[in-house]
């Protein structure tokens, strides 16, 4: 069964929206097999961040995504990837479409209140990075 990493960011949390995004995850279907809260330590956002190392928004994204608490869920279930970005929307709000999370919470292409693993590939390095002892 597929797995996907979602973390929900320091803006989404700082806006109360934690409750409203788990209950688009449950009414979807997915499974939650592991959800925790935490900070980020700058170490760790530069290794799930670090194939954007060098790009012009690179220091500022993770000067963001350790500003604060974030949650962060492993997903489970079959095409969950793919399933999970489709619900998440496009990174730029200007095409991020309206009852997608980011086309209904988020006017901003840093500040885009989730963030999803992309392949099979992502998901496994990027699940190891937060979730050291899941099965
Ligand atoms: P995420 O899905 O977490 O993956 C990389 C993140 O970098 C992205 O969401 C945004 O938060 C941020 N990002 C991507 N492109 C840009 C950009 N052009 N300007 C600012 N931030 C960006």
């Amino acid at each position: 069964m597929e797995r996907t990493l979602l973390i929900i960011k320091p803006d989404a949390v700082e806006r109360k929206l934690i409750g409203e995004i788990i209950q688009r995850v449950e009414r979807k279907g997915l499974e939650i097999k592991a959800l925790k809260m935490e900070n980020i330590t700058v170490e760790r956002a530069e290794k799930h961040y670090e194939i954007h190392k060098g790009k012009e928004f690179y220091n500022g994204l993770i000067e963001f995504i350790t500003s604060g608490p974030v949650v962060l869920m492993v997903l489970e279930g079959k095409d969950c990837i793919s399933i999970v970005r489709h619900m998440a929307g496009s990174t730029s709000p200007v095409d991020a479409v309206p009852g997608t999370i980011r086309g209904d919470f988020s006017m901003d292409t840093l500040r885009n209140i989730v963030h999803t693993s992309d392949s099979v590939e992502t998901s496994t390095r990027e699940i190891k990075n937060f979730f050291k002892n899941i099965d």
